[in-house]
C-alpha cells in the first residue's frame, strides 16, 4: 500500500465534503474552437471562475479548515505574492480566522490589494519570495500562527485534488489532463484523484520555459533548483518543487512538457478571444503545450486545467496588441518624414483611405540621429486585414515616406 497517495486521496475525498460551503465547483466547458484547432476533443476546466479567480482558495480553506481551532486562535500566516496570498486571505476571512500575508516588497499593488480586500494583514517584506517566506517563517515561530504553505503540504495538495475528482464526475471518460506546474501542488493533487478513479488517465505537467523546475528534476532524477527568468506565467516561477510534491509527481504525473513566452501569449489571446475568457500567463500553459503539437490529431477527450484568471490589464494589453500585430490586425510603423507642415496630414491621409484606425501614434524631431529637417513617426494602427496594411505600407513607401 501507498500510503502517501492513499492517505491524500482520503484527503481529498474529505475536502470534497467541506469545501463546496464557500467555493465552487467549477464548470468543465467542451472548446469547439481548440477543439478543431487541435484534432482533439478539449474541454476547459474553469479555476479562473473560482473564488479569488483561482483554485488556490481550494486548498488554502481545506487546510484552514482542518486545523480550525488551532487556526481561530493563533491566526495563519502564509507568503506569497501571488494567487496563494488571495486564497489564505479570502479561506481565512470565509473561516473567521485572523490571516497575516508576508508579500515582496517588489509585489505590484494590485495584489496588494485583492490581498487586504479579503481581511488580510499584509506585511511587505524583502525583495524576492524567498526572503517573504523567511520573514513568514519567523512570524509563525514567534505568534504561534499555523503557516500555509503554497503547495508542499498533503492537506493544500488534497484542497487542489478536488479539481480532479471534479474533472472525474464532469467527464467520465477523460483520457488526459494538462496541468500547469509551479510548486507542483495543483498536479498532484489532479494527479492522485484522477489516477485513482481512473487509472489509464494521462497526467501531463506544463511548465513555462522560463522556470522549467519540475522538467530538469525529471531529467535529472532529484529535485533540482533553477534561477527563474521572467515570464508571463509569473504565477509558476518557482525556484524547486517540494520534496512531498516531487515525491507524488514522480507516481501521478506521465509526463512534462516546456512551453516558451510566444506560446503563452497565443494561448492567452486565443482564450480570449474564442473563449471569452480572461486567464492569467500559467493558467493558459495548458492550451499552450496544446497550440504546440501536444496529443495532437488523436481525437482523444483532454481536459485542459485553466488555472487562474489574475492577470493585470497592462499586462492583458500588451498581450492583445501583439496577437492582433501577430494576426495581421493591428501593425506598428516607424515612419520617417519631412519636418514641414502637411507631411504627417498626407501619411496619414493613407492610413485613412485604406480604413486604418489609429491607436497610438508618436512624433519625435529632437533624436540625435535623424537627419535635420525629418521627423520619426511611430504609429500603431488597427487595419481591416494583413493585405491592408502590406497595401498602406506600400503606398506610405510610394509617396516617398521611408517605413520602417
Ligand atoms: C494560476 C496558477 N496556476 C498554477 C499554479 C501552480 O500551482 P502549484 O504551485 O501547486 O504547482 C499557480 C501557483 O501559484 C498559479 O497561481
Amino acid at each position: 500500500m501507498n500510503t502517501r497517495i492513499d492517505r491524500i486521496y482520503e484527503l481529498t475525498r474529505k475536502a470534497s465534503e467541506v469545501i463546496y460551503k464557500v467555493l465552487h465547483r467549477t464548470p468543465l466547458d467542451y472548446s469547439t474552437s481548440f477543439s478543431r484547432m487541435t484534432g482533439c476533443h478539449v474541454y476547459l476546466k474553469l479555476e479562473n471562475m473560482q473564488k479569488t479567480g483561482s483554485f488556490k482558495s481550494r486548498g488554502a480553506y481545506f487546510k484552514i479548515h482542518s486545523h480550525l481551532d488551532e487556526a481561530r486562535k493563533m491566526g495563519v500566516v502564509a507568503a506569497s505574492s501571488g494567487n496563494h496570498s488571495q486564497g489564505v486571505a479570502f479561506a481565512s476571512s470565509m473561516l473567521g480566522v485572523k490571516s497575516t500575508i508576508v508579500m515582496p516588497e517588489t509585489t505590484p499593488i494590485y495584489k496588494i490589494n485583492a490581498t487586504r480586500s479579503y481581511g488580510a494583514d499584509v506585511v511587505l517584506y524583502g525583495n524576492v519570495y524567498d526572503d517573504a517566506y523567511r520573514k513568514a517563517l519567523e512570524i509563525a515561530e514567534a505568534s504561534k500562527a499555523m503557516l500555509v504553505h503554497p503547495f508542499n503540504d498533503e492537506e493544500v495538495i488534497a484542497g487542489q485534488g478536488t479539481v480532479g475528482l471534479e474533472i472525474a464526475s464532469q467527464l467520465p471518460d477523460v483520457d488526459a489532463v494538462i496541468v500547469p506546474i509551479g510548486g507542483g501542488g495543483l498536479i498532484s493533487g489532479i494527479g492522485v484523484a484522477l489516477k485513482k478513479l481512473k487509472p489509464s488517465v494521462k497526467v501531463i505537467g506544463v511548465e513555462p520555459a522560463a522556470a522549467p523546475k519540475y522538467y530538469e528534476s525529471r531529467k535529472a532524477g532529484k529535485i533540482t533548483s533553477i534561477f527563474p527568468s521572467p515570464s508571463l506565467a509569473d504565477g509558476v516561477l518557482a525556484k524547486s518543487v517540494g520534496d512531498i510534491t516531487y515525491e507524488v509527481m514522480s507516481q501521478v504525473v506521465d509526463d512534462v512538457v516546456v512551453v516558451n513566452e510566444d506560446s503563452i501569449a497565443r494561448a492567452i489571446y486565443l482564450l480570449m478571444e474564442r473563449a471569452k475568457m480572461i486567464v492569467e500567463g500559467a493558467g493558459a500553459l495548458p492550451l499552450a503545450a496544446m497550440l504546440e503539437g501536444l496529443i495532437a490529431n488523436t481525437g482523444k477527450k483532454v481536459a485542459l486545467v485553466i488555472s487562474g484568471g489574475n492577470i493585470d490589464l497592462t499586462t492583458l494589453y500588451r498581450v492583445v496588441i501583439r496577437g492582433l500585430a501577430n494576426a495581421g490586425r493591428v501593425a506598428m510603423v516607424k515612419l520617417t518624414v519631412p519636418d514641414a507642415p502637411g507631411q504627417l496630414y498626407r501619411a496619414l491621409g493613407i492610413l485613412y483611405r485604406n480604413k486604418c484606425n489609429v491607436i497610438e501614434i508618436k512624433h519625435d524631431r529632437f533624436k540625435p540621429d535623424l537627419p535635420v529637417g525629418y521627423a520619426i513617426v511611430d504609429v500603431v494602427f488597427e487595419a481591416p486585414s494583413k493585405e491592408d496594411v502590406d497595401k498602406v505600407i506600400e503606398e506610405l513607401r510610394q509617396a516617398g515616406f521611408r517605413v520602417n
